[in-house]
């Protein structure tokens, strides 16, 4: 069987619960027709959003994340989430590093590893994002950025949960409002890295098959010429996705780009 491609989407700190929920329902039935065997579709809402999300969802056709989350059960960490929280909502998958934790809230390498050794330890998919700044482009240490946030932040993470984890590549200077889309090429190239790195962390099998996605203002106009580069697994979309009926098209028109849908 040939490799599911991902689509997902980071609400991040947008919708409410009710529009959490009317998203979730729209997303869900537009996209029921298309096969899971082929795709994996994810939406990652805020955590307010997630227990009204987790009641309403069909979680085999729409899986859920948390955008965050603590490295400790339980303690004095004043306004964190702890994987226990997440489990009780019985959660798929948690994010880590997400750019906007790393360079807003200023979250280190040493930090994700603790999340992610931590979410795995807890059953979760775990989608590691990395991403050089425009600073680090400009240096051209772009590689040595990409490969130290994942050599720290899989960190002693054993072979054995390669199989739960999950990577997103979303350069700094990409994201959102002010971002410019990395060609499809530059993205190639350095999911390539990243592809490299994993074999050298988890070995040739089980490094092979962790998904890389790429995201950082993917849209209607790049998303089936980054779908169809070797090297990326799947988009991770934020604002080209919070429209349902829009995140459907570019899943329709990634897919068929593939010659996989109707
Ligand atoms: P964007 O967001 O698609 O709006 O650039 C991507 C992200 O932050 O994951």
């Amino acid at each position: 069987m040939s490799k599911k491609i991902y689509f997902g989407t980071n609400l991040k700190m947008y919708k409410n619960i009710h529009d959490t929920v009317s998203y979730l329902e729209d997303l869900t039935r537009l996209t029921a027709d298309l096969n899971r065997d082929e795709i994996e579709l994810f939406v990652i809402p805020s955590y307010t959003s997630l227990p009204d999300a987790v009641k309403i969802s069909r979680r085999e056709l729409v899986h859920l994340g948390a955008q965050n989350m603590c490295w400790e059960e339980q303690g004095q960490f004043t306004g964190e989430i702890s994987p226990l929280m997440l489990k009780e909502l019985g959660l798929d998958l948690v994010m880590i590093g997400h750019s906007e934790r790393r360079h807003v809230f200023r979250e280190t390498d040493y930090e994700e590893n603790k999340k992610v050794l931590c979410s795995l330890e807890h059953g979760f998919t775990t989608l590691l994002c990395i991403g050089e700044t425009e600073q680090e482009k400009e240096y051209s240490i772009s590689n040595e950025i990409l490969r130290t946030q994942l050599i720290a932040g899989f960190h002693g993470v054993s072979t054995d949960y390669a199989k739960k984890i999950w990577v997103a590549y979303e350069p700094v200077w990409a994201i959102g409002v002010n971002g410019k889309p990395a060609s499809v090429e530059y993205a190639n190239e350095k999911h390539g890295v990243i592809r490299k790195c994993l074999v050298e962390l988890f070995g040739e099998e089980a490094g092979k098959l962790i998904p890389v996605l790429y995201g950082g203002s993917v849209n209607p106009g790049n998303a089936e010429r980054l779908i169809e580069q070797p090297e990326i697994d799947g988009l991770f979309t934020g604002r080209s996705a919070w429209q349902a009926e829009a995140f459907d098209k570019l899943i329709r028109s990634a897919l068929k780009k593939l010659g996989k849908m109707v």
